[in-house]
């Protein structure tokens, strides 16, 4: 993104293979548009990339730390890599240099990175300035996200360092806001905890109105129409995943433990997108027995169109069929094409995992099975050959976990249909 707004960008990273890939314009993670978009700044000499770390220090101006901030386990963010980073950058200081943190880090921690450059270097001869500038973008529209974003946030106490930081996206046209460190730390933060929580909210109520019989996507419609509310994350479902919402969900448990404060609020949003699996299980379970039952689960990703599969809703749900005694749990994902491609979050044991079977659209996925479940909103999946799958089911029953496809349709092609709270009666 920030080549094709014009400016020269090195991209480092230790790990050889990855820099080789891209440096031959292969993306190692599918996100759309994006080979292209890399094959386009490559060609046109703005972006290359290495794993000489003195290279990339020395030829840049500003330093724009990227790298995973995972969960510890005590739920609060590891923040090795970020120092990792920080050391390196101190070894082959040359000048001054502005550094900007874009990596999701707990609060204090552009404080800390500034204390360890204090540290490490001499801020007569080679001055840094660091900035906090967090990134919203999401996975699988992380190009038009880049491109279009809702707003621009730039956290420090360096005016010049953080008007230049600014004038990286002199490009967009987005709002920016410029504030301190913490509130920039916490601006992140408290967004995923929100939309989270909007996601957790609507789980439950979800859960209600399959109770009273009420149809949640209707209900979210009409919610979303009230500006105050807006439409976007109010989409019930089988729970939030990924690399980012239950890990700064727990980032912000821990964060505010270590404050002596306890955060309510998260603390049921994470419970209840914990049991939102359950719920649906427990669904599934109403009309057929796990037990024994061969299943079909549609979908590994944490979310369409990425090849993610950290925390993914639809990882979460073969586990918890195979715990459950589900005879064969059949997977089809785009991203997805041997057993050795799945991201366990728990691995199962041999046993269980030799009942797992990875299938295709070509072949014929859907014989002999009691269920199909939709675990990730994939748009090819509406394309699926539903009206031969389900004659070829011994029961052609269908629990969308995602709200995803046309329930009209599905019951056309001749499949007993189960939403999310969809609809009275399934
Ligand atoms: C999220 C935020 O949306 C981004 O703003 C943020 O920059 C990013 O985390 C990050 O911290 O890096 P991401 O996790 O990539 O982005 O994707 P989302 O589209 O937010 O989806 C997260 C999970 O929530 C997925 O499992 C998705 O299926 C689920 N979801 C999303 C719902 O269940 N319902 C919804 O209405 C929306």
């Amino acid at each position: 993104m920030l080549a094709k707004l014009g400016h020269r960008v090195i991209g480092y990273d230790v790990d050889e293979v990855k820099i080789a890939r891209l440096s031959r314009g292969e993306l190692p993670f599918r996100e759309p548009g994006l080979p292209e978009l890399l094959r386009e700044q490559l060609a046109a000499g703005r972006i290359r990339f290495t794993n000489d770390a003195k290279t990339a220090v020395t030829e840049s101006e500003l330093l724009m730390l990227a790298v995973g901030t995972p969960s510890a386990p005590d739920g609060s963010a590891d923040l090795r890599y970020v120092d990792a980073a920080v050391d390196t950058i101190a070894r082959h200081l040359d000048g001054p240099k502005i550094v900007v943190t874009k990596s999701t880090v707990p609060i204090g921690t552009n404080r800390r990175i500034r204390r360890r450059f204090a540290e490490l270097v001499d801020a007569s001869r080679t001055p840094v300035a660091v900035v906090s500038n967090p990134e919203f973008l999401r996975e699988g529209s992380a190009l038009r996200d880049s491109l279009h974003p809702a707003r621009t946030v730039i956290g420090g106490d360096d005016p010049a360092a953080m008007a230049k930081v600014r004038s990286l996206y002199d490009g967009l046209d987005a709002p920016c806001l410029m504030c301190g460190y913490e509130t920039a730390e916490l601006i992140k933060y408290a967004s995923n905890g929100f939309l989270a929580a909007k996601i957790s909210y609507m789980n439950e109520i979800a859960r209600l109105a399959d109770a009273v019989g009420a149809d949640v996507e209707t209900v979210a419609a009409g919610m979303g129409l009230d500006p105050r509310i807006a439409p976007m994350h109010l989409k019930a479902g089988i729970g939030y995943g990924g690399s980012c919402f239950p890990k700064d969900v727990d980032e912000l448990l821990a964060m505010a433990r270590r404050h002596n404060l306890r955060l309510r609020l998260l603390t049921e949003t994470k419970r209840v997108n914990d049991t939102q699996i359950d719920w649906f299980v427990g669904k599934i379970a109403a009309v057929r027995p796990i037990a024994g039952s061969n299943a079909l689960v549609l979908g590994a990703a944490f979310k369409e169109d990425t090849d993610d599969q950290r925390e993914s809703p639809g990882i979460r749900l073969i586990e918890k069929l195979l715990r459950l005694g589900a005879g064969e749990v059949r997977v089809m994902d785009p991203t997805v094409r041997a057993a050795e491609d799945l991201r366990w979050r728990r691995r199962p044991g041999p046993r269980l995992l030799a009942r797992v079977r990875v299938v295709t659209e070509g072949e014929d996925a859907a014989r002999g099975i009691d269920f199909a479940a939709v675990a990730t909103p994939w748009e090819a999946f509406r394309r699926l050959p539903w009206r031969a799958w389900a004659e070829a089911a011994a029961r052609p029953l269908l629990f969308d976990g995602r709200n995803f496809l046309d329930p009209a349709e599905m019951r056309e092609a001749g499949w007993t249909y189960y939403g999310v709270a969809r609809e009275v009666g399934g």
